[in-house]
């Protein structure tokens, strides 16, 4: 018999992306096979993500496309998992009567069950409490990987549907983690991106032997092998001393820090519930900056949140030309079902005026953004080689340390490091030409 094949597409974050890479290693496991399109899978499968209303209408279009494709062959199996799955848990069901099986994040493993039961009732998994990461991983392999350190979160930003969807805060067992690493680099991997909703509160949750996260980061840069360590998304309030320390000792530990700020007002930033204020904000950044005044600093920015006057956005577009970042997120803010923010009524901001404000800012990013990677010009740096350039197939594209990607001129293989020496520089690029291979950057 041929074996079953099926197509999985991913929405939002890197945290999802790696429950995919989790799903994609549980159904090859199973006998799976993948299909190159939904219109010939045996299972459809969504791994959704709730974040904002884009988030939910990119999603509605998808589950159209898999009642169709199941209304032409009634065998197949559709599969959602994910955060828009888990805040909906049964309403999936009321709402897609055609659903056969959905997940909440934490419940990967069930999908296993599910399609290895002869059930053809339609079925819901949203507990919380399973790592995504004990799950097979796929046999692809690349030289950048991801790790989860932890699930969940418990801030409680007034705007953000994630800790209804993810669950409180769960750290993976710290020897579980360099254990993981050492793995993963003997697969190939040199480039280890750590995971988590709020990263730098890991290990808090720990017993009996609590670890912090500059533990864990230095613990993983003692893995031999790990050229390149990063981690996403920090929260600013734990953004401490000794993350900043390990910034500047850990040799495999990236110059890139992404700091989400949100808002550059303190009224705000109050009524975001982000426990910061600008000033802390601000002094968080004077500390990075002074210990790796080289650093990239990237963050995430929601415009238009309910009650943000003029004056408040202008606090906002202040800080960012005060701190001049090497790159932003900016979104508008969106109502989330089950969040405080959704529940208020007055002065809301006027999608036309949001997307105004979202314009200027945009600009004044790109701006800062563009002036900050001028420093690179004239530099060489070391790159990460990812594959052909997406606009130039006869040059090459990767990464560095900053995270900046660079189009450049050389003979190269993916995964390889080589140094690029910088010719040129736009808000979010760089473009180059390499000068040595990789084995002898090292
Ligand atoms: N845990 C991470 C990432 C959260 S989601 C963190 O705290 O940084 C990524 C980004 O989406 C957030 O930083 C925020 O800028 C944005 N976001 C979250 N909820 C939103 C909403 N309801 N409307 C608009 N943007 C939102
Ligand atoms: Fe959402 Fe805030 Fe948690 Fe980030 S820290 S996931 S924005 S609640
Ligand atoms: Fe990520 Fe979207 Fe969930 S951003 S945590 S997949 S709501």
């Amino acid at each position: 018999m041929a074996a079953l094949r099926y197509h999985l597409t991913t929405f939002g974050c890197q945290m999802n992306e790696h429950d995919s890479e989790r799903i994609d290693g549980l159904l090859e496991s199973l006998g799976y096979e993948r299909a190159a399109a939904p219109s010939n899978a045996d299972l459809i499968l969504l791994n959704t993500c709730s974040i904002r209303e884009s988030a939910d209408r990119r999603l509605a279009t998808q589950l159209g496309n898999a009642k169709r494709f199941k209304a032409a062959r009634p065998g197949v199996v559709v599969a959602v998992g994910g955060c828009w799955a888990q805040s909906l848990k049964d309403e999936v069901f009321e709402r897609y009567p055609f659903v056969d099986v959905a997940f909440g994040p934490g419940q990967v493993d069930r999908l296993g069950e599910f399609l290895l039961s002869d059930s053809l009732e339609a079925q819901g998994y949203f507990e919380f409490g399973g790592f995504t990461a004990d799950l097979p991983m796929r046999s692809q392999q690349s030289a950048s990987a991801w790790m989860q350190i932890s699930v969940g979160c418990n801030q409680k930003c007034s705007y953000c549907i994630v800790p209804s969807t993810r669950g409180r805060e769960l750290s993976r067992p710290f020897d579980d983690l360099v254990a993981e690493a050492r793995r993963l680099v003997a697969r190939g991997a040199r480039e280890i991106t750590l995971l988590g909703q709020n990263v730098n509160s890991y290990g808090r949750d720990l017993r009996p032997a609590r670890h912090s996260f500059s533990e864990l980061l230095a613990s993983i840069d003692a893995v031999e092998g790990v050229d390149r360590l990063r981690y996403t998304s920090p929260h600013p309030q734990d953004m401490r001393s000794d993350v900043v320390a390990a910034h500047a000792e850990l040799e495999s530990l990236c110059e890139h820090i992404h700091l989400p700020l949100q808002s550059g007002s303190s009224r705000v930033l109050k009524a975001m519930r982000r426990t910061y204020d600008r000033e802390r904000y601000l002094s968080r950044v004077a500390m990075i900056r002074e210990a790796i005044p080289d650093i990239s600093l990237t963050t995430d920015i929601i415009v238009g949140f309910p009650g943000e006057t003029e004056a408040d956005f202008e606090q906002t577009l202040s800080l960012v030309e005060e701190v001049q970042f090497d790159g932003a997120f900016t979104f508008v803010y969106s109502p989330r079902r089950d969040t405080e923010a959704a529940l208020i009524t007055e002065a809301l901001v006027d999608a036309e005026q949001a997307s105004e404000r979202i314009g200027r800012l945009i600009e004044l990013v790109q701006r800062g953004a563009q002036q900050r990677a001028q420093r690179f010009v004239g530099r060489s740096v070391e790159v990460l080689v990812e594959g052909s350039s997406r606009t130039n197939p006869e040059r090459l594209r990767g990464r560095t340390r900053h995270n900046k990607p660079v189009n450049f001129i050389g003979v190269a293989d993916p995964g390889d490091l080589v140094e690029v020496e910088v010719t040129g520089a736009t808000s979010t690029s760089l473009s180059g030409e390499a000068t040595l291979l990789a084995s002898a950057v090292r």
